[in-house]
């Protein structure tokens, strides 16, 4: 296994966190109804829930935000971001908004009729949220290699060019939209290869189909490519992303990922009539064009993060890590998804503890572990997310995998967190078998993960592991 890679910063700022005592620890969990996004953020030690608005800014981001100019129209900051996004995507109207999902709302409300089709290599949570509350229809056609969740496949992010075409002739006339969601984040971080985007881009064209791009983490998608594709390796960075980004007719981005930024995101598109009527959008739910419901200074740290994300040494740092950490929990014993995206490490809890059926929950038992272990929070990926009562059908619902994603912020943990993570799920891993599920005592109608209150189930031992 390769070394931890080096920092390429030094630690400027730093923010305390605590261990709380396994006493505590307990206590929490249990007022929580062990569900972590119940808990209190700082009886967190090491939060790996997301990646998304959790990372450090730099020295230059920082120092943007005093140079943040707070006018209500027309601010420098949005023309520095104009800049930077016209350059890297090309798309000459830009429009920021608060986050990405807004971005989602806007577009999708302007593009979809009810019964239109959206075809994506696989929608994340809000886009296909946004779309369904649309009346349209989000259709995931994922290459084929991610159902195999442990063959390594350098491109497990493309899109499913031959089903693509199948379901234009199926559906003549209705399908509207292609998103190609950049890394595909549902399927492990995974990439999408120049070659898949040309493709994608070649049957829309034929079929007058709007190709856009979910780019929430383009630039950990160019690294990859730089690294597995060999045709456009030795080409810049930047030069990929703009090459991917010709393809397509916009994007949309959430900037709390590879915006290196805590909050913001922005719409960008070639088409004039469409930025027009964003615009007028912009006006009545997010604020003046020109600010998209962030602060002058928010803009400046997005704008910046953007200029400094595409540098081959932030990149081979952050995909080192997240690697560094997949294939040390691999050797202590976890399968994982392969192979290791670019902002997570999903581990498969259904593997770990096959005595757990999916309704009771192994993805709970790996997410309760880790807290319990190491104070750690993870998210459960599995059947409490996507299982359940279809409100639509009434129909229980599987979840196609059980995992736990581990998200990694950018540019906060440092080698020793992560081996304390490690650590944690050594000690998790030795007591598998003796390890039990959940049972839900409350849940909301719509994205129960968010709110539900479970029990642990009686384990097959009392005894407890660890610390
Ligand atoms: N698209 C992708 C691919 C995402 O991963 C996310 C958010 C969004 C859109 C929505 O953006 O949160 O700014 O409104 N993903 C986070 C996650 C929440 O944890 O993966 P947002």
């Amino acid at each position: 296994m390769s070394d931890h890679p080096i920092e390429p910063f030094r630690i400027k700022a730093v923010e305390p966190i605590r261990l709380l005592t396994r006493g505590e620890r307990e206590q929490r969990l249990t007022d929580a109804g062990f569900n972590v996004f119940n808990l209190k953020a700082e009886d967190v030690y090491i939060d790996l829930l997301t990646d998304s608005g959790t990372g450090a800014m730099s020295q230059r981001q920082w120092g943007g935000l005093l140079q943040g100019d707070e006018s209500y129209a027309g601010c420098r900051n949005y023309y520095h971001l104009q800049e930077v996004v016209q350059d890297i995507t090309g798309y000459p109207h830009v429009i920021p908004t608060h986050q990405g999902r807004s971005a989602e709302h806007m577009l999708f409300t302007l593009l979809l009729e009810k019964g239109d089709y959206v075809v994506s290599n696989t929608h994340f949570d809000t886009t296909r949220a946004n779309v369904l509350y649309r009346g349209a229809i989000p259709i995931d056609l994922p290459d084929p290699s991610c159902t195999d969740v442990t063959a390594d496949h350098p491109f497990k992010g493309n899109l499913d060019c031959e089903r693509f075409e199948e379901l234009i002739q199926s559906k003549p006339g209705r399908v509207k939209v292609c998103v190609l969601t950049i890394t595909n984040n549902s399927v492990g971080g995974q990439p999408v290869s120049v070659t898949n985007v040309k493709q994608v881009a070649e049957i829309c064209k034929r079929h007058d189909i709007r190709l856009m791009f979910d780019c929430a983490r383009f630039a950990e998608n160019a690294w990859f490519v730089s690294q597995r594709e060999h045709d456009q390796s030795g080409r810049s960075l930047k030069e990929i992303a703009q090459t991917i980004f010709s393809y397509g007719d916009g994007c949309w981005m959430s900037s709390k990922k590879d915006g290196l930024a805590n909050i913001g995101g922005f719409v960008a598109v070639r088409d004039d009539e469409l930025a027009e009527r964003v615009r007028e959008m912009m006006v009545v739910i997010e604020g003046f064009p020109t600010y998209g419901g962030l602060a002058g200074r928010d803009l400046e740290a997005v704008a910046r993060g953007l200029e400094e994300v595409l540098t081959a040494e932030y990149l081979e740092y952050r995909t080192g890590q997240v690697e560094w950490l997949g294939e040390s929990l691999s050797e202590a014993g976890a399968q994982i998804v392969r192979p290791i995206g670019g902002h997570a490490v999903f581990i498969d809890a259904g593997a770990m503890y096959p005595h757990i059926p999916p309704h009771q929950f192994p993805g709970q038992t790996l997410t309760v572990g880790f807290y319990r272990e190491g104070g750690i929070r993870t998210v459960e990926i599995g059947s409490i997310m996507f299982g359940g009562t279809d409100p639509e059908t009434g129909k229980q619902m599987q979840a196609p995998h059980e995992f736990v994603r581990l998200a990694i912020p950018r540019r906060v943990y440092t080698a020793t967190h992560l081996q304390l993570v490690v650590d944690a799920y050594r000690r998790l891993y030795a007591a598998r078998e003796r390890a039990s599920g959940f049972a839900i005592e409350y849940q909301s109608r719509f994205l129960r993960h968010f709110t539900a209150r479970l029990r642990e189930l009686p384990s097959r031992e009392s005894e407890t592991v660890g610390r």
